[in-house]
């Protein structure tokens, strides 16, 4: 057996380190080794149990009270807020949105109609996969290319068709605050519900200081989710959808006793589930409480603070609009000449040979034609306090190596893509040819380590379709045996 645990040691040997906070995505490293070792042993505790039924598991539910009672409480939810433990942010974002189809279904006389979801475009693509899913109409709002939404722009769209709007605390992309307050009074004058999407911020900005109120305390928010798989530092797995409201959150619910097995009760997407990450979660709440909380968000943002300041000491980048909280944009200062620009995905690139991951996002050209600019994410954790000068002096040095050298430009690949019937308006390939695409653009396997400026550069100016259908099979080809 030992052989067969040594096989995959090999394998994890091939991944980017989940810990040590020199990948800045994915991944969210408290820097205590003890939380680590109380998840596990909750997670092997829990291990056999199937969470589909609480009544024959009752731990089960015994530990979804704690966890949903003690992110009702963070959150400023009164008693009448209830909520659902999910598999993650996903899963919630999905929950959130089919909850609100149904209910603006039943209020619209039963009607199967398509409403709309309507959102700023820096909210996370689970709102798109969910309105593909649900069969809702994605509404994207055009923001500024700093991805910040005006209020007045998402207000102006709201109309009777709309199901759902949603807000981020924070977006991903950028780490901007939207501006809920105005959002989910405008949508609550009309009878519309309005989702926090709190996922990424949900465990951080409840002790974040000097923030304006942007949860339950806001009249009209209707439901919100939270990761605890983020930044509540438990292992994958695990999120929570409050919900304001039992009949709301009973909406969510799927029943049926109109089959031949035992009824069917559940308030997720899933079935059968694992409830590791529950009680992996449950412990590490219980153990950090909202002091473990607030000296872990402390920490984030001294690290935030001294990012920013080692950004604005190198010339030719800068931090993307006005973040808040625990993620940061970087991108190209377009007010210097060009010869003194950082494009930050040369910068992400570069970072590779300096020990660190930081994340490509390409640029998005909006309905509008207002591009939200490429930029390289950061994650920002709290084992990087510890680290961070290291982290600035690699930024600038990395900075230094590509300053001045223009984004990547995929001219003729587009070309040539454009002649084989792939330009806009044009086909889109199948499997076998979106392979041969691939390995065109040299692109056949993506390694930790490869780089990326190039492949994103292509990935922003090919059309959706079509790029969508290269990166489907890149990561299909990936897992074929
Ligand atoms: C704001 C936001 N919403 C939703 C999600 C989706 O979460 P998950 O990857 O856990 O499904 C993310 C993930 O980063 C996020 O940042």
């Amino acid at each position: 057996m030992s052989d067969i645990l040594d096989r995959l040691r090999r394998m994890r040997a091939a991944d980017a380190p989940t810990h040590g906070g020199h990948v800045l995505s994915y991944v969210y490293d408290s820097g205590l080794g003890e939380l680590d070792e109380l998840a596990d042993a909750a997670a092997r505790l829990a291990r056999p149990l199937n969470g589909l039924d609480p009544t024959v598991f009752p731990s089960i539910a015994a530990m979804e009270r704690d966890v949903i009672g003690f992110t009702r409480r963070m959150l400023h939810g009164r008693r009448s807020v209830v909520g659902t433990v999910t598999s993650g942010g996903t899963e919630s974002c999905l929950l959130a949105v089919k909850t609100a189809r149904d209910l603006w279904r039943l209020s619209h006389g039963g009607s199967s109609g398509r409403p709309r979801l309507v959102a700023p475009a820096t909210a996370h693509a689970a709102f798109i996969k969910a309105a593909q899913l649900f069969d809702l109409e994605f509404d994207a709002v055009p923001c500024s290319p700093d991805g910040v939404l005006a209020a007045s722009d998402l207000i102006d769209r709201l109309d009777d068709d709309v199901a759902l709007v949603v807000v981020s605390a924070p977006s991903y992309p950028t780490g901007t605050l939207d501006p809920i307050a105005e959002v989910a009074a405008a949508a609550s004058t009309r009878g519309i519900s309005c989702h926090v999407d709190s996922c990424f911020g949900g465990f951080v900005l409840p002790w974040w200081p000097g923030l304006p109120a942007w949860d339950f305390r806001v009249h009209g928010v209707t439901s919100i989710s939270a990761d605890l798989h983020k930044y509540g530092y438990a292992p994958k797995g695990v999120s929570v959808l409050l919900q304001r409201g039992r009949r709301r959150h009973r909406a969510q619910f799927f029943a049926t006793t109109g089959w031949a097995g035992y009824p069917v009760v559940n308030p997720t997407l899933l079935g059968s589930r694992s409830a590791s990450p529950l009680a992996a979660a449950w412990a590490i709440t219980q153990h950090l409480g909202d002091d473990g909380y607030r000296r872990l968000t402390d920490s984030i943002g001294r690290v935030a603070l001294a990012v920013r300041a080692a950004v604005d000491g190198i010339p030719g980048l800068r931090v993307i609009g006005d973040p808040v909280g625990p993620a940061i944009a970087l991108g190209s200062d377009d007010s210097v000449p060009v010869a003194e620009r950082v494009d930050p995905h040369r910068l992400a690139d570069a970072m590779v040979g300096h020990g660190w991951k930081i994340q490509p996002q390409p640029g998005l050209v909006q309905q509008d034609g207002v591009r939200i600019a490429h930029s390289a994410h950061l994650t920002l954790t709290p084992v990087l306090e510890s680290q961070v000068e290291e982290f600035a002096r690699a930024l600038a040095e990395a900075a230094d190596e590509v300053r001045g050298r223009p984004a990547a430009d995929p001219k003729m690949m587009l070309a040539a893509l454009r002649m084989l019937g792939y330009g806009e308006g044009g086909r889109v390939p199948g499997p076998a040819a979106a392979w041969r695409l691939l390995r065109l653009a040299g692109a056949g396997s993506v390694s930790a380590d490869q780089p990326m400026a190039m492949l994103m550069a292509l990935i922003e100016r090919l059309p959706r379709s079509v790029a969508e259908a290269v990166l489907t099979e890149l990561l299909a080809r990936m897992s074929e045996p």
